[in-house]
């Protein structure tokens, strides 16, 4: 793995000298595209312009970042990688082992990360011990958004069980609201299914399951209740729901055409982006249960040529994990600063909530990495969970059938 900087004295004075002299540039391949995803990221663009970067957007749309990923491939098979890509969880080290990521401690180790970073997310950041990925946030996945006025209007409280939301999808769905608007794409399916993991097998199965991937309790009767909550729950969405992108679900909720989503809090970037109102248009909580179900967005820099883009990716990860990016990027993004030392004063309920939550559960134990947003697993064992819990949910298959699924298709993926 290449280091940005330094080489021999030498070396280093001309590398140095055309070094320094270099304008920063990168290519960024991310996959922000909705409207809050698309205004956060630009927080970042235009530092960097700022800061006499020149930026080259390669945005690929589609939510949870799938197409991004083989866009990435390919690119990196041509012999043509970008300067830096939207990369999380065990991916940057599954990138890093094909050789093709660059160091950048020299940043990290200037800029103090290890004094501001919390270990559970900078261990995600390293490859065999050195910086190789820059985190920009830590976005919670097991939320439950809604709609207040809707919920007001048919005398609905935010539930603090399952039993309680199947019960008020119920009561909704006989007054004519849609309970449960939902995006039919594959990881939308995975990101509700570990929310109900995490309420019905506890922080401690829920990491047997998805991180130790022990036999005995993916195929647990825990497990089967799992497959069973998703089941009802796919009676509580409408009949247009197959292929919906995840901010169209949101929007539905704006709109109040719908009453909840379950979805990781850049939803809650989707409302506010909308001029929306936490606590007075639209209510946040997490879903029943213990725990906190993490996802960072880390950007990773890729080995490539040319003294400028060496520039650009210094100058990227030093904004990245920058004060003044952690705050306005997350105050538009829906997540909360990975950083501990940006102020929360301007962040609202829900990102103190995530806030509290996350060190309550890290001191607690029952701070998670997300399998549905490539957290806790590399891509072939947390692509085999998601195949079987989509086609659970779009099939009539049991439960039993399923849990049995799961432990084939994990075998099958080592
Ligand atoms: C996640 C990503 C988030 C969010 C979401 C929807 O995987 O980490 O930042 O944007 O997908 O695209």
């Amino acid at each position: 793995m290449k280091r940005i900087v330094l080489g021999t004295v030498s070396a280093a004075a001309m590398i140095s000298a055309s070094f320094a002299a270099a304008e920063p540039s990168a290519e960024v391949l991310h996959y922000w595209t909705s409207g809050g995803e698309a205004k956060s990221v630009a927080v970042l663009q235009k530092e960097f312009a700022d800061n006499g970067g020149t930026w080259t957007d390669m945005p690929v749309a589609g939510g949870g970042g799938d197409a991004a990923m083989t866009a990435l491939r390919a690119r990196v098979l041509s012999g043509n990688a970008p300067t830096a890509v939207q990369l999380k969880g065990p991916a940057i080290q599954e990138w890093y082992e094909e050789g093709v990521l660059a160091d950048i401690s020299n940043v990290a180790e200037a800029e103090g990360w290890a004094d501001v970073l919390p270990d559970s997310i900078a261990g995600h950041m390293k490859c065999e011990g050195n910086w190789c990925a820059a985190p920009v946030n830590v976005h919670r996945v097991d939320w439950i958004w809604a709609n207040a006025d809707v919920l007001e209007a048919n005398g609905v409280e935010m539930p603090t069980s399952w039993d309680e939301f199947n019960a008020a999808a119920e009561k909704l769905q006989a007054a004519g609201v849609i309970p449960l608007a939902h995006g039919g794409q594959s990881w939308q399916d995975a990101t509700v299914f570990e929310a109900v993991a995490l309420g019905i097998l506890g922080p401690d199965g829920f990491r047997k399951a998805f991180v130790d991937l022990d036999e005995a309790t993916l195929t647990s009767d825990e497990m089967k209740a799992v497959f069973d909550q998703m089941r009802t729950m796919r009676g509580y969405v409408d009949e247009n729901f197959p292929g919906r992108d995840w901010n169209l679900a949101t929007a539905m909720v704006m709109n109040g055409e719908a009453a909840f989503q379950i979805m990781g809090d850049w939803a809650k970037g989707e409302f506010l982006a909308a001029g929306k109102v936490p606590g007075e248009d639209f209510l946040c909580a997490s879903t029943p249960g213990e725990g906190f179900l993490y996802n960072v967005d880390s950007f990773a820099m890729f080995d490539v040529d040319g003294d400028d883009k060496r520039q650009g990716q210094e100058l990227l990860a030093k904004l990245i994990v920058g004060q003044n990016f952690q705050k306005v990027f997350n105050l538009n993004k829906g997540s909360i600063p990975a950083r501990t030392d940006v102020a929360l004063e301007e962040f609202d309920s829900c990102a103190h909530l995530s806030s509290e939550d996350m060190t309550a559960s890290s001191e607690g134990g029952s701070l998670l990495p997300s399998y549905a947003h490539g957290m806790a697993l590399r891509g072939a064992q947390a692509g085999a969970i998601t195949d079987v819990v989509t086609s659970h949910f779009n099939s009539d298959m049991s439960s039993e059938d399923a849990v049995q699924q799961l432990l084939t298709a994990v075998q099958n993926s080592m």
